[in-house]
C-alpha cells in the first residue's frame, strides 16, 4: 500500500490497549537489566510479562520466522540483535526493542538501556539519542510531513556530534508490521507525504557515536554500526489526532 491507512476508533483502541501492554512490558524487562543477566533471559521475561495480558501476544515471534519477543542489540548492534547466551556485562548499552498485538494490529517500541555502570560519554549519547525521538515526536500532528520528521531528528542527533543510520528508517504500521510511509532519519523539512488524522506511525531515531555507515552481521538479522561505534535506539508507536498526536507504545 503506498497511501496512509486511517484507523476506525475501534481499531485505535485495540492498538491503545496493546500499545500500553508494550510500554510496560518495556519498563518491567528494563528493571532486569543488569551486569550478567543474558539477553535470552531478558527475552523470556518480556514474553512472560505480555503473555500474562488476555488477547495480546508478542507481535515479533513469527513475523518473517522471527523466533523471539525481543530484538536485543548490544553496544555495536544497531538493530534485529538476536537474544543469545551472551550475558550483558557492567558498561554494556542494551536496546530493548518490542512490539505487541491486539487484535491482529501492530504496535512496536524501543528503549536503550545502560547496563550498570556506563561512561558518562555513553550516558549522554543515550540522554541526547532519546531527545532526537522526543522533539521530532513533539511536532507531530495532521499536515506535517515526513521530511520534517526526518529533518528534526537528523538536525538535532548531527548537531549533537552522532549520527543517524541512513538505511535504518521509522515506518507506517496497523495490520502489517512494516508499511507506508517509510520515515528516514535523515531529510529534509517540507518534503515527503503529508501526515493524516488517525493514521498511526512509528518513529526510530536509530543513532551512532561514529559514522551512519551500517555492517550486516550475516546471521540474517543483526546490523550493527560499520565503524564498530556504539548505537542506541528510541521508538515510539504515534496515533495522529485531531489535537496534534498521542503516544501509544
Ligand atoms: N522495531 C523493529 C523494526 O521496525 C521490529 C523488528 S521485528 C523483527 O524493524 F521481527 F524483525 F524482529
Ligand atoms: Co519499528
Amino acid at each position: 500500500m503506498s497511501k496512509f491507512q486511517i484507523f476506525t476508533p475501534g481499531e485505535i483502541n485495540s492498538m491503545r490497549k496493546a500499545g500500553k501492554i508494550l510500554r510496560d512490558c518495556l519498563l518491567h524487562t528494563a528493571k532486569y537489566v543488569k551486569p550478567g543477566i543474558t539477553t535470552l533471559e531478558l527475552d523470556a521475561i518480556a514474553e512472560e510479562f505480555i503473555r500474562l495480558h488476555e488477547g495480546a501476544t508478542p507481535a515479533f515471534k513469527g513475523y518473517r520466522n522471527y523466533p523471539f519477543t525481543l530484538c536485543t542489540s548490544v553496544n555495536d548492534q544497531c538493530v534485529h540483535g538476536l537474544p543469545s547466551k551472551r550475558a550483558l556485562k557492567d558498561g554494556d548499552i542494551v536496546a530493548l526493542d518490542c512490539g505487541v498485538m491486539v487484535d491482529r494490529l501492530y504496535t512496536d517500541a524501543c528503549i536503550s538501556v545502560g547496563v550498570g555502570k556506563v561512561a558518562p560519554a555513553t550516558e549522554t549519547f543515550l540522554r541526547e539519542s532519546k531527545a532526537a525521538l522526543d522533539h521530532a515526536v513533539a511536532i507531530i500532528k495532521p499536515g506535517v510531513r515526513i521530511g520534517d520528521i526526518s529533518s528534526i531528528i537528523q538536525t538535532y542527533v548531527e548537531g549533537k556530534g552522532y549520527s543517524c543510520m541512513q538505511a535504518l528508517t521509522g515506518h507506517g504500521l496497523g495490520y502489517s508490521l512494516h508499511q507506508f510511509p517509510d520515515i528516514p532519519n535523515l531529510g529534509k523539512a517540507g518534503t515527503g507525504p503529508v501526515l493524516p488524522v488517525n493514521t498511526v506511525i512509528a518513529v526510530e531515531p536509530i543513532t551512532s557515536m561514529g559514522e551512519g555507515a551500517i555492517r550486516d552481521e550475516g546471521d540474517g538479522w543483526t546490523i550493527s554500526t560499520k565503524d564498530g561505534s556504539l548505537s542506541a535506539h528510541y521508538e515510539h508507536t504515534v496515533l495522529v489526532t485531531e489535537g496534534g498526536h498521542e503516544i501509544l507504545a
